[in-house]
């Protein structure tokens, strides 16, 4: 069959990694892809935007399948496009990809359905959400309710800081539309496990945890980033916090979308606090993490385009999700000064190196091909994974891997997965 994947990152790299073993696949083309997924894939300059272009060209190359792999096109209506031209597709309809798409939307449905998650006020007038500052309790967590490239969140340690941040969200529209509406909600303490799911409308299948480092610096210091690395599994994700998120987190979250009119098929990414009184939601996303797929998808054992096949026709009930038993952890490495300001066009060396080691990847994030040279093209630019029969294992094979990609400007953290060392 003839699979087209939309997006351009590392996450997309992984799921066409994925997609290359399945023996069902004949041929991958990506829109737009990258200098690494051009390897696997036949890339085509279409924007992940462009709906018009991307149904023609999935009509014109009799696409069986395409896979939605970002954000914005999900919560755009991409899948609704694709499927009224009757073309198959992996991912949320826009009326259930607004889960992701709009943080008051979410809240309320958790409300509604009892889930847990930290107790919140949803504003639309600015006034009102400054008068409710005033006898709020401090830290306290601010959220701009549409997408924002996961910098919509403001963490505020004091009324003065409070009032700037309703300033930005809602009166400078820093995030845009988004800060149209805004939630204002508890700071939750404990450890945060990013846990993706296969939903096919009425099941659910959990796949392995992973965490993620969402700040650019080491010791969780500097600014909030799209992720400098993952590892997977979480040894914080026990067997009860599992027991206890499938039965008051995941089926209730599918049920409840379910009841709203709003199936959901595709996939279901939950952040997740744990805290003292127990799993919390942080979040939901309508899509792969990244780079959470980049640690979760090289571990799973399952041929991906089943799976997406069986969320499709409603058949997940039968699939025998696995994982393999050992560890995986993703270091990024990017462009010094990331996420701010920083050059690319820099020529990458030792790419070659990880077709020699079995159990190795270098999922491409920001890269392109230049006069047949791949160079840096992006604040975030290759994915360097290993695996490793535990947690320790894979992040020193990880860190072994980062030392053969050599490239000007390169940045990366030095302690993902360092708390696996407290567990
Ligand atoms: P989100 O985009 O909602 O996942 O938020 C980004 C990050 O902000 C999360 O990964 C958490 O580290 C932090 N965060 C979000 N909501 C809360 C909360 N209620 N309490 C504490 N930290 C939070
Ligand atoms: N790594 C976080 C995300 O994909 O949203």
């Amino acid at each position: 069959m003839k699979v087209l994947i939309v997006g351009s990152g590392g996450r997309e790299h992984a799921i066409a990694a994925s997609v290359a073993k399945s023996d069902k696949v004949d041929k991958i083309y990506c829109a737009p892809g990258n200098a690494g997924i051009a390897q696997l894939a036949e890339c085509v300059a279409i924007g992940a935007m462009e709906f018009d272009k991307l149904v023609d060209f999935a009509k014109e190359k009799e696409i069986d399948l395409v896979i939605v792999g970002m954000d914005d096109p999900l919560v755009g209506g991409l899948v609704d496009e694709l499927e009224e031209a009757g073309i198959r597709t992996f991912g949320p309809r826009k009326n259930a990809a607004i889960l992701e798409g709009s943080k008051a939307f979410s809240k309320d449905l958790m409300k509604k359905y009892n889930i847990p998650t930290a107790a919140y006020e949803n504003f639309d007038d600015p006034e009102k959400a400054l008068a409710y500052l005033e006898t709020a309790k401090f830290p306290i967590v601010l959220k701009a309710d549409g997408l924002a490239l996961g910098k919509g969140v403001l963490i505020c340690n004091s009324l003065e800081e409070a009032k700037a941040g309703v300033a930005e969200i809602m009166l400078d529209k820093k995030f845009g539309t988004a800060g149209n509406t805004m939630v204002i909600e508890e700071f939750m303490t404990g450890r945060e496990v990013s846990v993706l799911s296969f939903v096919d409308g009425k099941t659910i299948k959990p796949m392995t945890s992973a965490q993620d480092h969402k700040r650019a610096g080491d010791g969780d210091t500097g600014l909030n980033t799209g992720g400098m690395g993952t590892f997977s599994p979480s040894p914080f994700y026990t067997e009860e916090v599992d027991a206890f998120c499938r039965k008051y987190i995941y089926q209730p979250t599918v049920d409840a979308m379910a009841a709203e009119g709003r199936p959901f098929k595709g996939i279901i990414f939950f952040g997740l606090m744990i805290t003292a009184d127990g799993p919390k939601v942080l979040e939901y996303n309508a899509r792969f993490g990244d780079p959470e797929a980049q640690v979760v998808l090289p571990r799973m054992k399952n041929d991906l385009i089943e799976v997406a096949e069986a969320c499709i026709d409603g058949t997940l009930d039968q699939v025998d999700l696995q994982f393999e038993d050992n560890a995986a952890v993703c270091v990024v490495l990017a462009s010094d000064g990331y996420p701010v300001k920083y050059e690319k066009g820099f020529p990458i060396d030792g790419l070659d190196e990880f077709d020699k080691h079995e159990g190795y990847y270098c999922f491409h994030a920001g890269t392109k091909l230049v006069d047949g040279r791949i160079v840096t093209n992006g604040g975030r630019v290759l994915g360097v994974t290993a695996k490793g029969e535990n947690l320790k294992e894979a992040r020193a094979n990880a860190y072994a891997a980062t030392e053969w990609v050599k490239f000007e400007n390169k940045y990366m953290r030095h302690d993902i997965g360092k708390a696996i060392d407290e567990a």
